[in-house]
């Protein structure tokens, strides 16, 4: 088993994991020193890419940032999200996979979905391929983006399809805007670590999108924390620059060449 994974797992009641999405290497650097995970999302394509859903990412979107990605984390567990409709079944995820893996140099890859995606979870672990799963809200398959698990059938479901996931081989899960308590009956029931955006501190671990983190986003869900405003610090650097320009000040000698 890849070190990193082995890592992870066993991180699993010990101490909280830590992990964040990234799409290019500058940015995947500086999260490398300090998350666990760093996962290419399929949310660039509403990040940076302003599509109305992550249907219309495609995955040589997700391979060409997972390829920058990768310059960037040396020593993380990097997980690539398979976009929506490149793995319908069996044949077709084991083939996009593959190619994700050989063109990326990933570690691992994140499917969304519950008993559907059972036998094509099956398929990649036999073939060596490490799965993260993804329940709660789906944001490749759902049209409504409430959280989950108000009701006992839900709940029940749920649940349910949780340890499926974990009995067909995935190494981790992220539960996305699962109800507190949900989040905590997983957590509990699963050897695997969970990991939460939207599902409470029950969670084994985190993730955020990394531009909502630092608010290059203007995202306001109700499970983000801004941490800082890195789009007030560029325009003061941008404005500041502009003035030098406009003014001469900038470049100096110093930025020049000469004979
Ligand atoms: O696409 C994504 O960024 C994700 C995480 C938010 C879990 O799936």
């Amino acid at each position: 088993m890849n070190k990193n994974i082995k890592n992870i797992l066993n991180k699993k009641n010990k101490s909280k994991l830590v992990c964040l999405t990234a799409y290019s290497k500058n940015i995947a650097s500086i999260l490398d020193k300090h998350c666990d995970i760093v996962l290419v999302g399929d949310s660039l394509g509403s990040v940076l890419y302003n599509y109305k859903s992550t249907k219309e990412v495609t995955l040589n979107t997700m391979i060409n940032h997972s390829r920058s990605v990768r310059l960037g984390v040396k020593k993380s567990l990097m997980i690539v999200d398979m976009p929506h409709n490149t793995y319908r079944n069996p044949k077709e995820a084991l083939k996009n996979a593959k190619l994700v893996m050989k063109k990326t140099k990933c570690d691992a890859i994140k499917l969304e979905g519950g008993k559907k995606i059972l036998p094509i979870v099956k398929k990649l672990v036999k073939n060596k391929i490490p799965v993260m799963g993804h329940i709660g809200i789906l944001p490749q398959t759902d049209k409504k983006f409430t959280f989950k698990g108000k009701k006992l059938l839900e709940r029940n479901r749920i649940l349910n399809e949780a340890k499926l996931l974990e009995s067909a081989g995935i190494f981790s899960i992220v539960l996305e805007c699962i109800e507190i308590e949900l989040s905590k009956i997983i957590t509990k029931k699963l050897t695997i670590p969970t990991i939460g955006i939207g599902s409470s501190v029950n969670c084994d671990g985190q993730v955020l999108v990394v531009d909502d983190l630092i608010g290059l986003s203007d995202s306001k869900f109700r499970f983000v924390k801004r941490y800082v405003s890195i789009k007030k610090i560029i325009n003061e650097a941008v404005k500041k620059y502009k003035s030098e320009v406009l003014n001469k000040q900038f470049p100096k000698i110093k930025n020049s060449f000469k004979n």
